[in-house]
């Protein structure tokens, strides 16, 4: 895992080149979250999900990068005044506390489209097939927007404690969070020209691993270590949200966390995924994740 990620971080910094024309504050305030760190999840499970499958590292990079900005920006977005209102991030200031909240708007709406550009622009350049990134494309702009995350992420703002119930609560977590782990997953396999039913095991491992990934997100928001996270504990207590905890309190909601785990396990096991060694060892470590 250090290994993908330190490659990742590097392939990252190619996407965004020093000599790039673009206002000095637009490419600082992109580059300030982007290289503050994280735990590059998405860009592993693309990479994981190819070469479970026996695809190549390297044209599956530039999708990497890709859900990797679009995470980025979901994150600056999710930290402004007017959603989560918080101060740190990836063990730093926030984007709108270094740059405002003018420049953060547009270092998420730069990281959005650069993605989409990173894309296609590796696309002839690794002579990927346009079918291909065509249907990667067309799955980026789903999971990632209203029917995806954006859609999650407006359930989210307008949840409310009292008003919304657990089945509500699972449509935004499984939107805000899980469509892009299950995107990850799926472009992965594609690059690796994977089976129809490859792809839908894959989907659904992304499915249950990616709500036990919120879940636990929401459980470390009451236990976590700050400086771990790089991120301030009680934020969603603060602003009064519907979590796992919330609904279920904690013991129950570590015990979904596992059951999760081990249903996203199963459904790999039984895949015909000829080396899903990796995949299955990021579902652990994701079950015992502390930050
Ligand atoms: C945080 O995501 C926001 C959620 C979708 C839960 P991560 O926990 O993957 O954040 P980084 O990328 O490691 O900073
Ligand atoms: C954020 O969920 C999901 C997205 C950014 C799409 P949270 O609001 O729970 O994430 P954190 O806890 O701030 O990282
Ligand atoms: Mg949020
Ligand atoms: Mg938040
Ligand atoms: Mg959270």
């Amino acid at each position: 895992m250090n290994e993908v990620c330190s490659q990742v971080n590097d392939a990252l910094e190619r996407f965004l080149p020093e000599d790039w024309q673009v206002p000095a504050v637009l490419k600082d305030s992109m580059l300030y979250s982007l290289t503050a760190g994280g735990k590059r999840l998405r860009p592993l499970l693309v990479i994981a999900a190819a070469e479970s499958l026996g695809g190549s590292r390297e044209a599956a990079m530039p999708v990497a990068c890709a859900v990797e900005m679009i995470h980025t920006y979901s994150l600056i977005h999710d930290d402004l005044p007017a959603m989560d209102n918080d101060d740190f991030r990836r063990g730093k200031p926030t984007n709108h506390k270094v740059y405002g909240e003018a420049a953060a708007i547009l270092a998420g709406d730069g990281l959005l489209t650069h993605a989409f550009y990173s894309i296609a622009q590796a696309s002839s350049r690794y002579h990927v097939p346009a079918e291909q990134t065509l249907a990667i494309v067309e799955e980026l702009a789903r999971y990632a927007g209203p029917a995806g995350m954006v859609g999650g992420q407006a359930a989210d703002m307008e949840a409310e404690q009292g008003r919304t119930d657990l089945d509500g609560l699972r449509y935004i977590h499984e939107h805000k969070t899980g469509d892009l782990i299950v995107f990850a997953l799926k472009a992965g396999a594609r690059i690796a020209s994977a089976s129809p039913s490859q792809l839908l095991a894959l989907e659904r491992f992304g499915r249950s691993v990616g709500l036990a990934f919120q879940i636990q997100d929401d459980i470390l928001d009451l236990t976590g270590d700050e400086s771990k996270l790089g991120k301030s504990t009680q934020s969603d207590l603060k602003m009064q949200k519907v979590t796992y905890p919330y609904f279920l309190g904690l013991e129950a909601s570590r015990e979904e966390v596992a059951k999760l785990t081990s249903e996203a396990r199963a459904v790999i096991a039984d895949a015909g995924i000829p080396d899903p060694g990796r995949l299955l060892e990021i579902s652990d470590f994701l079950l015992k994740r502390d930050h």
